[in-house]
C-alpha cells in the first residue's frame, strides 16, 4: 500500500468507528492531513472536549491523550504509539512535588500540561506553552510555583514582573539543547531571516529571538507576517509544515538537534494499525485520578 491507499483506509475506517482523530503540530505531514483536528497541545485539549464522537485517537504523546481523557472520561481514548510518552513529562512525579509543596505552602503550584495525570492530581492549575502568560497573571496568589519546565518559567517570569515565581530545575531536553552558538550559525547564514522560537528553549535563546510563542502561535506568525524568510526555533516538524503551506517564503531548522524521538515514533501505519484494533493503547485512568486532575485543567479553561 502507499500512502495515499493507507491514508484512504484510515479516512473510512475512522468514519465507520466514530473516531475523531486529533493530531500534535509536531506529527508527521502525512498524519496531519488525516487528522480531524491539528494544533497546539492547548487548541487540541479544547478540540478534544467538543468532538461529539465516541472514540478519540490522539497522535501526539502520552499527556496529550491522558489529557483528553481527563476531559472526555465518557469517550474511548487511544494513543496509536504506547510507548511515546514526553521526556519532560516524566520528569518529576507526585511524591517529589508533594515534599516541594510542604516547603512552599502559600504557593499557588502551576503545572505545565507536559506532567502526568497522576501529578496533575495534586496541582493547582495547569497550563500549556500558549496560555502560560495570560494564566498566571489571572491567577489572584503572587507566589507561584512552576513546575517541570524552567525555561517556560523564566519566560512566564519575565513576563509577569509582579508575580513571585519559584521554579525547579526541569524542562525538555529537546529544546534545551540549542544554545547561542547555534542561533548565531543560523543567523549567519540567514541574515533576514526572523528568528520564531519555543519558549521551551533557554532563556539565552529565547532572549535572541523575534518571536517567542507555542507550536502554532509560531505557524500563525510565520503564515500572517510579511516576512519572506524565518529560523524556527522548535521541533524541526514546524519547518517542513510550514514550508507546504507557504511556499512563497522560507523556513529553516535552528539546529537538527530539534527532533523529538518521541513525538516522531507514531507512523501511518501505528494509526492503520490502532484502527483495526491490531495496535496502539487504550488510555486508561481510574475515577479518583480523573476528577483531581480535570480540577486543574477546568482551571487552565476558566482563567485561560
Ligand atoms: P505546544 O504547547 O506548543 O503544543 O508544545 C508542546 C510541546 O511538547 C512542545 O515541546
Ligand atoms: Fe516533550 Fe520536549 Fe518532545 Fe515536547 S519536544 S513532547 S516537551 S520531549
Amino acid at each position: 500500500m502507499n500512502i495515499t491507499q493507507i491514508q484512504d483506509k484510515i479516512l473510512k475506517l475512522k468514519k465507520e468507528k466514530d473516531v475523531c482523530i486529533l493530531a500534535h503540530s509536531y506529527q508527521a505531514h502525512e498524519i496531519l492531513e488525516i487528522a480531524d483536528f491539528t494544533g497546539d497541545s492547548y487548541k487540541l485539549s479544547v478540540d478534544a472536549s467538543k468532538a461529539t464522537n465516541k472514540n478519540i485517537m490522539m497522535c501526539g504523546v502520552r499527556f496529550m491523550a491522558e489529557t483528553c481523557k481527563i476531559l472526555s472520561p465518557e469517550k474511548t481514548v487511544y494513543i496509536p504509539q504506547p510507548n511515546a510518552g514526553c521526556a519532560m513529562a516524566d520528569q518529576m512525579d507526585k511524591q517529589l512535588i508533594s515534599q516541594v509543596k510542604e516547603m512552599y505552602p502559600d504557593y499557588t503550584v502551576v503545572a505545565y500540561v507536559n506532567t502526568t495525570a497522576d501529578l496533575k492530581t495534586i496541582c493547582d492549575v495547569c497550563v500549556t506553552s500558549s496560555s502560560a502568560v495570560k494564566i498566571v497573571n489571572n491567577i489572584e496568589n503572587k507566589n507561584i510555583l512552576f513546575i517541570p519546565d524552567c525555561n517556560l518559567g523564566d519566560y512566564v517570569a519575565k513576563s509577569c514582573p509582579d508575580k513571585n515565581i519559584k521554579l525547579l530545575n526541569g524542562g525538555c531536553p529537546i529544546h534545551a539543547c540549542v544554545n547561542t552558538d547555534d542561533v548565531k550559525k543560523a543567523k549567519a547564514l540567514h541574515p533576514n531571516a526572523e528568528l520564531l522560537v519555543h519558549p521551551e528553549c533557554v532563556p539565552e535563546v529565547v532572549a535572541m529571538a523575534d518571536y517567542v510563542g507555542s507550536t502554532s502561535g509560531i505557524m500563525n506568525y510565520a503564515k500572517n507576517s510579511d516576512k519572506k524568510e524565518f529560523i524556527i526555533g522548535t521541533e524541526i516538524s514546524i519547518t517542513e509544515h510550514l514550508q507546504y503551506e507557504c511556499p512563497d517564503k522560507n523556513f529553516y531548522n535552528l539546529s537538527l538537534k530539534l527532533i523529538c524521538p518521541n513525538m516522531k515514533s507514531t507512523t501511518l501505519i501505528d494509526v492503520l494499525n490502532c484502527l483495526e484494533g491490531k495496535g496502539g493503547a487504550e488510555i486508561t485512568l481510574d475515577d479518583q485520578t480523573i476528577n483531581d486532575a480535570r480540577k486543574c485543567i477546568d482551571e487552565m479553561i476558566r482563567l485561560g
